[in-house]
């Protein structure tokens, strides 16, 4: 039985997950893959050197798959910003109609993206409700929640998911689904219990057959536990969650202990170029790569297909599973024990004065 939210009728996607924008991992290769197995598949605009580079790997997606798939803008400052119109531009001429956004002052490129006829679909990340406020009224579809779990830019606040997805449903006028911190069917069910619509994935998605990147980073998220990630660059409030390696552990230390908090000290350290070749040459030390705390629910590198499938139905047996708490009338009460000193084994059967719990009562 397919899922019907808002997120999958307006899709048109069978499972309520999407692949998120990954810097390096979010090529045409993985976009097809996902959007293949049922989810939506997002290219990453910025992994193109060129708007002329993305209008071929839109292409390239296009000749891989004949479901719906989109595009990642993600606006970060720069001393000298890539031509996001110009990007845009080539979105709206390839015929794509669904784009993630995220990042600072997204307000030009979402009012471009509406002005296509049709307009875009625009799911916009953020990581606190005030910035979700504000891309409601820029007129977004979706908010992609993303909680502190997650991979990548987790923003200032701290505030986990829990937290994060109900005072969404509290608050939000526009449907919103979960971001960060998921990797299977209960983590879906949950989120659709929280009130959204489906879920964006990125760190899981890096752990499976067809994503662009050396093996042996793939192993090391198996590897890897919850607690090997790293919060760097909170000093200049541009906090970024990083795999715990010996970069990201180097550039926390210099953080920590710069007396000058000159950014140029960890700089070298933090740098996106060699951050991508860990992609290349499967040196997970090489330089610092993106990982959510998720890493920790991660434990094998299935292909996209079966990671969907595989979702779909934990989420179907989870919810199905949660039904069944409810019943018509109040069980009675099932504690077994004995008096505190009490030794041997107890009667079996409900007897609540038997109880260690109730023997001071
Ligand atoms: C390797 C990697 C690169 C990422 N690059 C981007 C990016 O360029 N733009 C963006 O909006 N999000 C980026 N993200 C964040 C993901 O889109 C997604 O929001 C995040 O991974 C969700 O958390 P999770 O990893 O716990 O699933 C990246 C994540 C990873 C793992």
């Amino acid at each position: 039985m397919p899922f019907n939210t808002a997120l999958t009728r307006k899709l048109g996607i069978r499972v309520p997950v999407v692949q998120g924008g990954m810097q390096w991992v979010g090529y045409a290769e993985m976009a097809a893959a996902v959007s293949n197995a049922g989810g939506l598949g997002i290219i990453t605009a910025l992994t193109q050197p060129s708007p002329d580079a993305l209008r071929a790997e839109i292409r390239k997606c296009r000749a891989l798959t004949s479901f719906p798939f989109g595009v990642n803008l993600t606006l970060l400052p720069a001393m000298v910003p890539p031509d996001y119109p110009a990007y845009a531009r080539v979105v709206l001429e390839e015929g794509i109609r669904i784009v993630e956004t995220a990042g600072n002052s997204p307000g030009p490129i979402i009012k471009q993206l509406k002005a296509a006829d049709p307009p875009c679909v625009i799911l916009h990340k953020c990581t606190t409700i005030r910035h979700a406020m504000s891309a409601v009224k820029l007129g977004v579809d979706f908010l992609s929640i993303d909680g502190f779990e997650c991979a990548g830019h987790v923003g200032e606040t701290d505030i986990t998911n829990f937290i994060l997805l109900s005072r969404a449903r509290q608050v939000m006028t526009v449907p919103f689904i979960a971001s960060g911190g998921f990797a299977d069917g209960q983590g879906l069910a949950a989120a659709l219990s929280l009130g959204a619509e489906g879920i964006n994935m990125g760190t899981r998605f890096m752990a499976t057959v067809e994503a662009p990147i050396h093996q042996k980073i793939k192993q090391a998220i198996v590897d890897a536990d919850e607690t090997d990630t790293e919060l760097v660059l909170r000093r200049w409030k541009n906090t970024s969650r990083l795999f715990k390696n010996k970069v990201s552990q180097e550039a926390v230390k210099i953080e920590r202990e710069s007396t000058t908090g000159k950014f140029e000290e960890v700089g070298g350290l933090v740098s996106g170029k060699r951050g991508r070749q860990v992609f290349l040459n499967g040196d997970k030390d090489f330089g610092v790569w993106t990982a959510g705390q998720v890493i920790g629910l991660i434990h094998d590198i299935p292909t996209c297909e079966d990671l969907l499938n595989r979702i779909e139905k934990e989420a179907i047996d989870t919810i199905s599973t949660a039904s069944n708490l409810i019943v018509d009338e109040q069980p009675p009460a099932d504690i077994r024990g004995k008096k505190a000193g009490e030794q041997g084994p107890t009667d079996a059967g409900p007897n609540v004065t038997k109880s260690p719990w109730n023997s001071k009562l």
